[in-house]
Parts: structure tokens; C-alpha cells; sequence
């Protein structure tokens, strides 16, 4: 067996209050990725999809994470040539970064025979959010790897956490505008007064309290942020009205889906969510800009192997 194809599913990094603490693993949309083993020591990459993105492997959100993983193999003669479909739009805020860098590593140790763990994964895949963000974090990457919720507790050591929740509709809407990572990481304030932390962090424990207790009362309340959001809604046009109309309609709530631009909003049932929808579409259709929306629930296998 020397060649495998993967799913490599969104996810939702943040969770609204977890920045780079949370995230989670959505169904829909996925990227599709196949890959050959080589018998020398090198990494090649194929688009097919017309999205530019870097052929060098070490610029490349797949790549780096293949290279680092080749380095670890040592003398070991072998290679990977990787063809990546992506239908994660890069920029939109779901993930699409850490979907290359999880498919590929998940790809590359199915073909050796599954000789890395999963935290050796995170860390080898959070190395090609470096490449798009300049910087680690692995609240898409962790969750892409795990499937479901996940919370990273530290990075440095990988500490993850996977976190049990109830049944949960997710709405999703990409408004066709970029947000890069790295811009929006550079506009946030690098100090938080106490009273802000306090009420975060009552908010993640809130949160992860609720998820574990099947409690969606507490998960509604819990999705509140008040150091990340209002700096970086500004960025998005509507940002507001979508989100009260969404909770209006019946979402327990939502907000920035990692770091933007698209919106996402959790719901108890499949009728909410596609209420929630609907709602998107119009505010959106009144701005007059184009935009996707998916309505998804949430990803308990992370990135998947076909058989
Ligand atoms: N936690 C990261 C951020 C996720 O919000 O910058 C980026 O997808």
C-alpha cells in the first residue's frame, strides 16, 4: 500500500471565547488529498484547484509539516508527492491552513504505517500554520486531528484535550472577502485589563462546563467574548446584525469563526439551523455581497482515510 486519500474537514477555531484554546471539527467542507510514499527523500505538491498556493514545499502549509516529519525520519529513504483539491477556501476564516497541514501529516503516517502519535502530528502540522500565520497555534489543527471539540491547553508541551458535547447544528457563513490570520492577529491589543479576563474566563470554563453537561443554556451564555471580537468584527461587514438576528432566530449563539470573516452560529436542531441560514443569506444578499453558507454538525473522526 503506497498510496492513500483523505478528507481533511474544516474546523472552527476559538469557539468565540477560546482563542487559540478552542476548536471545533466540522463535517463540511472538506479538502480532498491524495497521496504517493516515495522512494527517496523529498516532498512533491500537484494543485488541483485553481488557488495559487506555493509549489515550494517549505512554503507551502502541507509541505513544511512533511519536511519536518522527513527530518525526523532521519536517513529513512522516502518521499511523499501530495495532489491537493481544496475546496476550503484559504482566508475564510474555516480552518483551511490547518486542513492542508492535517491532511498531509494524517496522509504521510497512514503510508508509514501510523509510526507517529497524534501529538506528534499536531506538532508537525501546527509547523505549516507557521507558514501561513507566522505563527503556532492548533486550535484548527488539534481538532482536524482529533475530530470533535478540542481544547489545547498548552502548546508548549501539547497538552489536548478532547471535549465530549451533546448533539450540535452548525451554520456557517463565508462572507467572499479575505481576512488573513496574521493581519488579524496584528490589530488585537497585546494587554487585557483583569475584569475582561475574569469574564473570559469564566466564559471558556462556562463553555467546556456546558459541552461536558449537555447543557445548551450554558453553551449559550458561555458564547460571549469581550477581548477578540470587538476589535475584529470591525473587519466584517455586518458582523452585528447577523449575529443578534441569528440568536433572534433561535441560534444558541456564535460568533467569528477563527479568525475570520466567516460567522458561524450553534443550534440545537437541523430546522434551526437552517432558519439561522436563511437569516445569513438575507442580511448578507442586502449588503450586497456574495458569500457561501454551510450547515454542518460536528466531526467526531477528524481528518478521514478512504477506504
Ligand atoms: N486562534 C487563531 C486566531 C485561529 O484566531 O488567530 C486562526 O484560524
Amino acid at each position: 500500500m503506497n498510496e492513500v486519500k483523505i478528507y481533511a474537514p474544516a474546523t472552527i477555531a476559538n469557539l468565540v471565547c477560546g482563542f487559540d484554546v478552542l476548536g471545533m471539527c466540522l463535517e463540511e467542507p472538506c479538502d480532498i488529498m491524495e497521496m504517493k510514499l516515495l522512494g527517496e527523500k523529498k516532498v512533491v505538491l500537484h494543485s488541483r484547484d485553481g488557488f495559487n498556493l506555493p509549489a515550494d514545499p517549505a512554503q507551502n502549509t502541507a509541505g513544511a509539516p512533511l519536511l519536518a516529519m522527513l527530518e525526523e525520519l532521519g536517513q529513512e529513504q522516502v518521499g511523499f508527492e501530495l495532489t491537493i483539491e481544496k475546496h476550503i477556501k484559504p482566508g475564510s476564516g474555516i480552518g483551511s491552513s490547518a486542513a492542508s497541514a492535517a491532511g498531509a501529516v494524517v496522509a504521510a503516517n497512514h503510508l508509514l504505517g501510523n509510526r507517529f502519535s497524534k501529538p506528534d502530528l499536531v506538532r508537525f502540522a501546527m509547523l505549516g500554520e507557521k507558514v501561513a500565520s507566522g505563527v503556532k497555534h492548533a486550535d484548527n489543527i488539534a481538532p482536524c486531528i482529533y475530530g470533535g471539540i478540542t481544547l489545547i491547553r498548552s502548546i508548549f508541551p501539547l497538552d489536548i484535550i478532547t471535549i465530549p458535547a451533546p448533539a450540535l447544528h452548525i451554520t456557517v457563513v463565508h462572507p467572499l472577502i479575505e481576512v488573513r490570520t496574521s493581519d488579524a492577529r496584528q490589530i488585537l491589543r497585546k494587554e487585557v485589563l483583569l475584569k475582561d479576563a475574569i469574564r473570559q474566563w469564566g466564559n471558556i470554563a462556562g463553555l467546556v462546563a456546558g459541552f461536558m453537561k449537555s447543557d445548551y443554556a450554558l453553551i449559550g451564555r458561555s458564547l460571549e467574548d469581550v477581548i477578540i471580537e470587538p476589535v475584529r468584527s470591525m473587519l466584517i461587514p455586518g458582523f452585528d446584525e447577523v449575529k443578534n438576528s441569528c440568536i433572534a432566530a433561535g441560534a444558541l449563539g456564535g460568533g467569528i469563526s477563527g479568525s475570520g470573516p466567516s460567522i458561524f452560529m450553534l443550534s440545537t436542531s437541523q430546522q434551526i439551523a437552517r432558519s439561522v441560514e436563511m437569516v445569513m443569506q438575507e442580511i448578507f444578499d442586502r449588503i450586497g455581497l456574495a458569500y457561501h453558507t454551510y450547515v454542518t454538525s460536528v466531526n467526531t473522526q477528524g481528518v478521514r482515510i478512504h477506504k
